[in-house]
């Protein structure tokens, strides 16, 4: 997605602004060529020549350059990059770009780009709450560029409130997004992700080792493809990010996971389930502490419903539903009996090892091609599922 891509960084002279200098370098990280514009008040706070230094490329600042060659840049490559992203923008950028001024050279190449626009505001929060930055950060949105909203804490003028730049991560998905032809725009997909817990006393689960890495990775593909996306998430060893637009379900047992894929399943174009549901739980669960005395020996466990199964009567012909197949042994053969037996448009069978790694060795099948494996990071099979599903806009 990233490698080879031009960005401008525009950088605005907010506190925030030395995050900035980190997101140039994760941006990089992932094969981006950086070219960053700072706003004159922000080369007050940080100098040019560390951005300059890190991202390898000239820093601009001015709309006349020292150099003939500099000058107007606005007519040359920097407003032709594939992204552009403000970051951090503060109330006056945002104010001077929704009004169409071009007052100096971030603004003139905002105003001058064609490019998807990414803005990510970092400000005081009466300043962020004021209604006209409101005013034009929905102006701004309403043309078509994507505001990364700031997360609350306590901010450097010591109050409490939203304000602080966005995390990172945050930025880098709705700057993917911004990038990602939007072949899902208007569809509704439902991922479920994690492993179930299965409560054995107040303190005891049985569970398994799904990380929700694989589930995280079909989310970030459902979303930057432009879908609504809503994750019912069990247990995770992963951070989740905080990503506006995505409805996040908590829930913790099959029982639960299964109520709440009844509630959502209906609305849903597209079922993604990626969880790792427990096919067992204890017959029995007991309110007290279970004490070494009483021995586990006579643990009884009894079966969960199988929740794709289950909602196989509900299914609508136009709905497609794509299930995982983990597997120690016989993977193709196991991997397309549940396609049969679970009805599934698509699925992706893969080996223990691959689990709580980024990526592996994967078999994925839909019955009417040849099963193809594939070695591929857990990001590259979210969008590998879109593809099979006939989402194929490049
Ligand atoms: N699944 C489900 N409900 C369950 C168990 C699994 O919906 N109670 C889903 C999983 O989310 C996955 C698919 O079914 O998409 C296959 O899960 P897997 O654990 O590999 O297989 P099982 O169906 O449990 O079959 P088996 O235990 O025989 O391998």
């Amino acid at each position: 997605m990233w490698q080879g891509k031009t960005i401008v960084l525009g950088v605005c002279s907010s506190v925030a602004i030395y995050k900035a200098l980190e997101l140039l370098r994760l941006l990089q990280e992932k094969g981006a060529h950086v070219y960053v514009v700072m706003t004159p008040h922000a080369t007050e706070l940080i100098r040019p020549q560390l951005f300059q230094a890190l991202s390898r490329n000239p820093v601009h600042v001015s709309l006349f350059g020292d150099r003939l060659e500099d000058s107007m840049p606005h007519v040359g490559a920097l407003s032709h990059p594939d992204l552009m992203i403000v970051a951090p923008a503060t109330a006056s950028l945002i104010g001077r770009y929704a009004m169409g001024l071009a007052s100096d050279l971030l603004t003139t190449l905002l105003l001058a780009t064609t490019s998807p626009v990414v803005v990510a505001p970092a400000m005081n929060t009466q300043m962020f709450q004021h209604p006209f930055v409101q005013q034009n950060l929905q102006k701004l949105e309403s043309i078509g560029v994507s505001v990364v909203a700031p997360k609350e804490g306590e901010l450097a003028c010591g109050i409490y409130g939203a304000g602080h730049l966005a995390d990172h991560e945050t930025i880098l998905w709705m700057a993917e997004r911004a990038l990602h032809p939007q072949d899902l725009k208007g569809k509704r997909v439902l991922i479920s992700m994690g492993a179930t817990r299965e409560p054995l006393d107040p303190v005891r689960v049985l569970t398994n080792r799904s990380s929700g890495k694989m589930g995280l990775a079909v989310v970030k593909a459902a979303f930057v493809r432009g879908a609504r996306v809503t994750v019912l998430c069990g247990s995770v060893s992963i951070s989740l990010p905080n990503i506006p637009g995505i409805e996040w379900v908590f829930v913790d047992s099959a029982e639960t996971m299964h109520e709440a894929a009844l509630k959502y399943f209906p609305s849903a174009d597209v079922f993604i389930s990626a969880a790792a549901v427990a096919d067992f739980r204890p017959a029995k669960f007991s309110p007290q502490k279970l004490k070494k005395s009483n021995p586990l020996a006579n643990l009884k466990l009894e079966r969960t419903s199988d929740i794709l199964s289950a909602l196989l009567p509900l299914k609508r012909s136009a709905q497609k539903v794509v299930g995982f197949a983990l597997e120690t042994e016989r993977l193709n053969d196991a991997a397309e009996k549940k396609r049969l037996e679970k009805q599934l448009d698509v699925v992706v069978a893969n080996a223990p090892s691959v689990l709580d790694q980024e990526g592996g060795e994967f078999l994925i099948l839909d019955g009417s091609r040849k099963p193809r494996s594939l070695r591929a990071t857990k990001e590259e099979v979210g969008h590998e599922i879109f593809h099979y599903l006939g989402f194929n806009l490049s």
